[in-house]
């Protein structure tokens, strides 16, 4: 059957395998998560020696930690003795690991440094034997403070990997005037019960908002027409943005690029969540420090650059302008994690941070009224698509219509194109064939 992969995922269409076939989601793990870069950590949170965070790389536990030689290091979350896992907090800092069932020891560069009662093994084991350090990483680099690793030894490096997405991580980074961006303040983690490629095809998909988000748009409208002179708050404003008629979503721009990431533009068009209100005091003082860190023709290319949700293939979306992040975690075929967090711009005024975390507690806390709509649908997907009446899923809006770009990506000809979809399987059948 392995052989068959690429039959399951057509120009236009996937079989609902994809979604439901065990055997499909080992083989995902192994030739997609085990050969591409995936995002582990961002620098911010490994400031100092001995500081970790725990991570996966697909299923795979690990540990990404710097050194005391100021290395970041990431390596498997699991004992050489006997296969515990060494680390359950999810950050902290520590000056060795030391597995909780008998006792070994493991330096923050995932080297072995100690055995209790080691003379029982009467010389056989050695602990400087580097088969006994926990298993490293075969790659692990860095762009913008962002962390990624691969199990791969070979292959794109990380730039290659990210090719055009690198300007969504910059765009990122260049909004702090001081240069620099903080993961802060933790973040939320949802699991859902459903596949994980199910929320990857929602992320960029501009035709979904207006009709399942359709009760918060409608709330948030009566809200707004009972407030009279005052200023709608953002979080009234994103939910009235999910709303935005079909014709206005088929003008936001939709990019797909080879290796599965795709992009839109932005689709705030009113309020001061725009960023482009002169008569808001925080976006304005905002500007002002950005013009005195990079002059103005340089604060306004990168203030003016108004996107929405990059995806990093497989499991990584990102949101410049809004400073959000969430990464999926695959636990099996029909479960899923997702991890949100949002960033400080340094040297922003503390309102753009507090901002950003209304914004991801609108989007992705458990009691956001949107992500709990679109978690609903992966649920509902997932538990029809193991009925066997109907194979095939429809992927073809817009086939035949996508444009060449000069960035080597394409444009859907409409903003509610399915293009990010059809990028994502042409990496998938490339992947899973390799
Ligand atoms: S399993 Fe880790 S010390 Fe035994
Ligand atoms: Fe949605």
């Amino acid at each position: 059957m392995t052989d068959k992969f690429t039959d399951l995922a057509q120009e236009g269409r996937v079989h609902r395998r994809v979604y439901t076939d065990a055997t499909i989601f080992d083989a995902e793990m192994e030739r997609i998560y085990n050969h591409v870069w995936l995002f582990v950590a961002h620098e911010s949170q490994l400031s100092e020696p001995g500081q970790f965070v725990t991570a996966y790389i697909g299923k795979r536990p690990m540990i990404v930690s710097r050194h005391t030689d100021g290395e970041i290091h990431v390596f498997a979350n699991r004992c050489t003795h006997r296969g515990m896992k060494i680390c359950s907090a999810r950050r902290g800092a520590k000056k060795r690991f030391v597995c909780p069932y008998h006792g070994w020891s493991f330096a923050t560069d995932g080297s072995l440094i100690g055995i209790p009662h080691g003379r029982g093994y009467n010389g056989k084991i050695d602990p400087k034997d580097p088969a006994l350090a926990l298993d490293r990483a075969a790659r692990v680099d860095i762009y913008r403070g962002f962390i990624f690793a691969s199990k791969a030894p070979y292959g794109p490096s990380l730039i290659e990997y990210l090719g055009p997405m690198t300007r969504a991580f910059d765009n990122m980074v260049d909004r702090a005037p001081g240069g620099e961006i903080e993961m802060s303040g933790g973040g939320f983690r949802q699991q859902y019960k459903g596949n994980w490629k199910l929320h990857m095809e929602n992320a960029n998909d501009l035709m979904h908002a207006s009709i399942v988000h359709a009760s918060s748009v409608d709330a948030a409208q009566s809200v707004a027409d009972g407030l009279e002179n005052e200023i709608e708050n953002h979080a009234l404003q994103m939910f009235k943005g999910n709303g935005l008629p079909l014709s206005k979503m088929d003008e936001v721009e939709i990019h797909g690029f080879a290796g599965g990431h795709s992009y839109m533009g932005g689709f705030y068009k009113e309020g001061p969540i725009t960023q482009s209100n002169d008569g808001d005091p925080v976006v304005n003082q905002y500007r002002k420090s950005m013009v005195d860190a990079y002059g103005e023709n340089r604060a306004d290319d990168i203030m003016s650059w108004d996107t929405f949700n990059h995806l990093i293939y497989p499991n990584l979306i990102l949101n410049p302008k809004h400073q959000q992040m969430r990464l999926l975690q695959p636990e099996s075929v029909d479960r899923t994690i997702v991890h949100s967090m949002c960033f400080r711009l340094k040297g922003a005024p503390e309102e753009m941070y507090q901002r950003s975390v209304r914004f991801l507690t609108a989007l992705n806390s458990p009691a956001s009224q949107i992500t709990t709509d679109d978690i609903a649908m992966f649920n509902n997907i997932q538990m029809a698509l193991c009925q066997s009446d109907t194979d095939w899923i429809d992927l073809s809006r817009g086939l035949g219509h996508d444009r060449k770009q000069d960035d080597g990506g394409k444009i859907g000809e409409v903003g509610t194109s399915e293009l990010p979809l059809r990028a994502q399987y042409s990496a998938w059948r490339d992947l899973m064939s390799a």
